[in-house]
């Protein structure tokens, strides 16, 4: 071997390694390092070294993930261990009552067991078989004993490793774990879809196991699809892990994903708790969880419990309600937005999805209503996830009734009567009437004035209403014109009210050069983008004078976005109404950064166990704001563990790698003197204590 020949060989296991790396952090300890375009660059890089070197291609290179051409069909792989499900139980007593079938088995006291629980991800269920640490096969569920296999599909999820990390994995693992697709790219995708005319997706559950079953893996690689193990089903030689949790920490060790929410707890009560919390944070965890999983956390003890028929005794699913309803839709109205899109709302009789009422749900736009084929009157599937609006899924066509009408799109704009346009190759209708139609200008106020934006206190939805019904505000500078006196007249406003008002719009005044361009409410320019262009151009004069190229130089501003502000500040009566504004009196500093301590760059924490005095997420986000990053797994870089009440398998594995713990009281005596601009985060205080 030539020494050129050893550098290039050095450089693409560097790469590879680069690479590997990346994808760790970022699906198991949830904490990336790499940008996506480094990431893209070190990966180009790769593939040209491989193009040039071809003998130095292996299988489980990150080039390779995809790199098998079109199957004709899946071939059958039989599942090893078969691939069980588990009995549910629906409400409380249910799960009280397992634990005490549990115990019962084992002649054990319930408060004694230790439980592992864990979310239930909505998504298509797989197999993954490593054997001397590479991926070899990997298949779907199936009937449970045989599966479809689908290696060269699942080889494209960038968090399924193609070789497991460390330097002695196990001769042979076999795990299995969920495929889901986040709320936000299940968004994103049918978005697309909807833009393109393609086929929709009715559920993220139903687009991963769509997009799992390709044949051809280069449709797949596109599809934003995520793993995350909950299974041992094989793993020799057997490490001698005692518990589950344990067993799935070893998991995150070798490079596969497991959830984050992820506690050990013990007893009923313990397991209520935990049922409880998920429950409440269900639409905030941004993926679909149908409920929870509840295993005793002890391996010898789960040998011992064994199984029923299909299911282990060892484990129980908890179900949340359903994410999908069915109900009638009674009308259908057109809303027109704040830049004039038309949406069709449908208003259906109201009916509960996952604890939440729901009596509208959105059309989208024209293209929607025809390709739901959906009526006035008909029965229909909704769908709520999270924070996401609610959907008109799918029509149930056999329950239409005789009197259904068909929905008929308006040609005028049902506030001010202009002409609605549809510009070619765009879905979304608009009103032409701009600032010259209410709704439209009702809109841009409620944007103008909104927290975010300019955050003047005092003027509701309802308030903004009157005065542009009074013809009294047409455009934001007119706000400031307004008198107290006047204010007085309308309905449900005093004298103090009005007196505040013109209080908080004299204090609106002092802003930031962020704050005004969000508030301007240029279409695609939010809260970032505006702090973006903020920061980038330092004054509004250099930002009205950019041309488009100059924007697109701006982080994350693409063609469409300078588009979108140039075309903006070259209109005259947006320049008016800015020069308005500005006579009025609104001003900013240039921009200048507050600085916030952040003692905890470049640590990462991890939150464990239950607070007393705050959510995980409260604590989570405030050890953001100083800096840290905080991941899910504990491992040697953890710069602390914050262990809450039922601390389980990470508070063991912190001590074990010798990773400072804070219990809460300590955690939050720490916070305060961080946030207080103390920034002592060495060890030397532990050692004091
Ligand atoms: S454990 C022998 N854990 O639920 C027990 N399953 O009804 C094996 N699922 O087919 C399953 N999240 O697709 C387990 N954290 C989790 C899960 C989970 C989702 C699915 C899985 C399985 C079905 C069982």
């Amino acid at each position: 071997m030539t020494q050129l020949d050893s550098k290039r060989r050095e450089e693409v296991e560097r790469l590879r390694a680069e690479l590997d790396d990346a994808n760790y952090r970022y699906h198991v300890l949830d904490d990336p390092t790499l940008t996506d375009a480094d990431y893209d660059r070190s990966l180009r890089r790769l593939q040209e070294l491989e193009a040039e070197y071809p003998e130095l291609v292996t299988a489980d290179s990150p080039t390779q993930r995809v790199g098998a051409p079109p199957e004709a069909g899946f071939p059958e792989v039989e599942h090893a261990v078969p691939m069980l499900s588990l009995d549910n139980a629906f409400d409380e007593e249910e799960l009280e009552a397992f634990v005490r079938r549990v115990a019962e088995r084992l002649e054990a006291s319930s408060e004694s067991l230790s439980f592992c629980c864990e979310p239930k991800l909505d998504g298509a269920a797989v197999s993954l078989v490593y054997a001397q640490g590479r991926l070899v096969s990997g298949a779907t569920r199936g009937d449970g004993r045989t599966g479809e296999g689908i290696t060269s599909n699942l080889r494209t999820l960038r968090s399924v490793p193609l070789r497991l990390r460390g330097a002695h994995p196990p001769e042979l693992l076999e795990v299995r774990g969920e495929v889901i697709i986040s709320h936000a790219d299940f968004e994103a995708m049918n978005q697309r879809a909807r833009a393109e005319g393609s086929k929709l997706f009715a559920n993220p559950r139903n687009a991963a196991a769509g997009s799992l079953r390709q044949l051809d893996p280069r449709i797949t690689a596109t599809r934003p699809l995520a793993f995350h193990g909950y299974q041992v089903a094989r793993i020799e030689p057997d490490p001698g892990d005692a518990t589950h949790s344990a067993l799935m920490d070893r998991l995150g060790d070798l490079g596969l994903p497991t959830s984050g929410e992820r506690e050990v707890v013990t007893g009923a009560p313990g397991v209520i708790g935990y049922c409880r919390r998920l429950g409440e944070k269900r639409d905030a965890l941004g993926y679909d969880i149908d409920g929870v999983v509840i295993k005793v956390d002890d391996r010898r003890l789960q040998r011992e419990l064994g199984f029923v028929a299909r299911a282990p005794r060892w484990a129980i699913a908890f179900k949340f309600p359903a994410q999908e309803q069915t109900t009638w839709l009674n009308e259908v109205e057109f809303q027109v937005g704040r830049t004039g899109a038309i949406t069709p709302v449908a208003r259906l009789e109201p009916v509960s999805v996952a604890g939440v009422v729901v009596s509208s749900a959105t059309l989208h736009n024209a293209d929607e209503i025809a390709r739901l084929g959906v009526m006035i009157g008909d029965n229909v599937v909704i769908r709520r996830a999270g924070d996401v609006i609610p959907q008109v899924v799918r029509v149930i066509e056999k329950a239409r009734p005789a009197d259904a009408r068909r929905i008929l799109f308006p040609e005028r704009c049902p506030v001010c009567d202009s002409q609605i346009e549809r510009l070619a190759g765009e879905a979304v209708a608009r009103c032409s009437g701009g600032l010259y139609c209410p709704a439209q200008r009702k809109e841009a106020l409620k944007h103008f004035v909104s927290r975010r934006a300019l955050d003047i206190d005092g003027l509701g939805e309802k308030l903004i209403e009157a005065l542009v019904e009074r013809d009294w505000v047409a455009t934001p500078a007119d706000l400031f014109g307004l008198r107290a006196e006047a204010l007085a007249e309308l309905p449900r406003m005093g004298r103090k009210s009005s007196e505040n008002l013109v209080a908080s719009l004299e204090a609106s005044k002092a802003t930031t050069l962020a704050r005004f361009i969000y508030a301007l409410g240029i279409r695609e320019v939010g809260e970032a983008t505006a702090a973006n262009l903020a920061r980038h151009f330092g004054t509004l004069d250099a930002l009205m004078a950019a041309g488009r190229e100059a924007l697109e130089g701006v982080e994350d501003v693409g063609p469409i976005v300078a588009a979108h502000v140039h075309t903006f500040f070259c209109q005259p009566h947006n320049r008016d109404t800015i020069d308005d504004l500005i006579a009025c009196g609104l001003h900013w500093r240039e921009e200048t950064v507050i600085e916030r301590p952040r003692p905890l760059v470049g640590q990462a924490w991890v939150l464990t166990g239950t607070l007393e005095g705050m959510t995980r997420d409260q604590g989570k986000a405030r050890l953001q704001a100083l800096g840290a990053k905080v991941t899910g797994s504990v491992s040697k870089k953890t710069a602390g563990l914050v262990a809450g009440e039922a601390a389980g398998s990470k508070l063991d594995k912190a001590l074990q790698l010798g990773v400072p713990v804070l219990e809460e009281s300590a955690f939050l005596a720490r916070l305060a003197a961080w946030e207080a601009g103390d920034v002592a985060t060495d060890e030397s205080e532990e050692d004091k204590a």
